[in-house]
């Protein structure tokens, strides 16, 4: 009896030890639709060797799938660690499969896995997340209670400075919690915000790259380029080395979900995307897209809002041009901490200054759409959701519509709120709620 006690206590104390991040499910680099769906599953762990396995339920039996493999971030102030990754593959789409971790052959994490739709799906967006607080922690229950089938953080993943030590502490522990267990079980997706860069200073900054497994689809840049992330020779090596191939890549990609096709666009200084090779990416993408029901952008750094907080980091106004031309429905973005929602837009710049400057020019604003009797926008609707944890800006513009720009619809700024996308072929409801579930917004797009 009691080795039998000793030998439980034993696996118990395994699978206690066995992780210092638990399994978290990334849509890894699948941007399509698939017969056969995909789904990559990282963890982290101690660096030090152990038999890893995953299996897949399938029909009465566990599938085992290849072998994981890792690499190692030894970047202080965590000490060295390991982070797992192995794609899921062959996966039925529309289905939650159980899936099982295996360490030294014992069972030590269960869950299930949502697989990408191909038809009606429902999405949660929010940015500026992981600061640690408690409305970080509320809005991630909240968002649990609407069941997503995926997520979307539109930058400023994780606050102050994308770090490991951040992610370690603040990210993990609340998207992927007995409490909130969503990165278990649905795809978390993002792009990295201007907290998300590699700081100088920070040899475990840009954790991003180390952390996430997003399509690898978008312009191709070299470490180094114009356009790519700065990481920092001599300072941001052991970063560099566990992004392994993805960086620096997947700052900006593309990937479908249901009908609609997304483009993500790293918006940082660093990247201009008045360039020829960074709008040539953007149009082909935008271009070989235009069979998908819905398009919709994602970056950080909105084109229009009308927060004094912000307000000139106009810098990706430019390329509204683009997205009008091939037929973007939505814009969405962070940075600015609360909710905004602007009239269907055109815009044709006229001067575009310095980053940091405002960038003028002229404004075709539709006014009869309304999102309940009048359904299809004439133009692009602009879409702020930078509430999803950090302090809100600006709270008293809420009921100061005087401060508002001529085309901002709503704008709410004294709670913290998240997006949800119900995105059926013809139909996109978009409502925004609070912490506690409660509506802040809604409208319906139809085509
Ligand atoms: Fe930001």
């Amino acid at each position: 009896m009691r080795s039998l006690f000793l030998a439980l206590l034993a696996v118990v104390l395994q699978a206690q030890d066995a992780f210092l991040v638990k399994p978290y499910l990334q849509l890894g680099d699948a941007p399509r639709i698939l017969r056969a769906e995909r789904l990559d599953l990282l963890w982290h762990t101690a660096d030090r060797e152990a038999a890893w396995t995953v299996e897949v339920k399938a029909g009465k039996g566990w599938l085992p799938q290849a072998a994981p493999v890792f690499r190692r971030l030894d970047a202080a102030p965590l000490p060295a660690h390991r982070i797992y990754r192995v794609t899921l593959k062959a996966l039925p789409g529309n289905a939650s499969i159980p899936y099982r971790v295996k360490q030294n052959g014992t069972v030590v994490f269960q869950a299930e896995a949502l697989v990408r739709k191909a038809g009606p799906h429902r999405m949660v967006v929010f940015g500026d997340a992981a600061d640690g607080s408690a409305t970080q922690t509320a809005i991630a229950k909240a968002v649990l209670r609407e069941k997503p089938d995926a997520v979307f953080i539109a930058g400023d993943l994780v606050y102050g400075r994308g770090r490991a030590e951040e992610y370690r502490n603040r990210f993990f522990p609340v998207y992927n919690s007995e409490a909130v267990p969503l990165m278990r079980s649905v795809p978390f997706l993002g792009v990295p915000g201007n907290h998300d860069v590699p700081f100088a200073k920070w040899p475990d900054a840009g954790a991003f790259f180390a952390y996430w497994s997003l399509p690898l689809n978008g312009p191709a840049l070299k470490a180094g380029d114009r356009n790519a992330a700065p990481m920092k020779a001599g300072v941001h090596d052991a970063m560099v080395a566990a992004a392994g191939p993805v960086f620096p890549r997947m700052g900006s990609y593309s990937f479908e979900y249901g009908k609609v096709h997304w483009t993500v666009l790293d918006s940082n200084v660093y990247v201009d995307w008045e360039s020829p090779v960074m709008q040539a990416w953007l149009e082909a993408d935008l271009k070989a897209a235009q069979g998908a029901q819905w398009r919709i952008v994602a970056l950080h750094h909105p084109l229009f809002q009308s927060s004094r907080s912000h307000f000139d980091d106009q810098w990706m106004r430019p390329i509204s041009p683009i997205l009008e031309k091939y037929g973007v429905d939505l814009v969405l973005a962070g940075h600015v901490h609360n909710y905004q929602r602007t009239a269907p837009l055109r815009f044709q710049p006229t001067k575009v200054g310095k980053r940091g400057e405002a960038v003028q020019g002229v404004f075709t604003v539709d006014e009869a759409f309304d999102g309940r009797k009048v359904t299809r926008p004439k133009g692009i609707i602009h879409i702020v959701t930078g509430a999803g944890g950090a302090e809100l800006y600006d709270p008293w513009q809420t009921d100061v519509k005087a401060s508002w720009q001529p085309w901002t619809k709503v704008f709410v700024s004294d709670k913290h709120s998240f997006t949800v996308l119900e995105v059926e072929a013809k139909k996109l409801n978009l409502r925004q709620l609070d912490a506690e579930g409660r509506e802040l917004d809604a409208i319906t797009l139809t085509k």
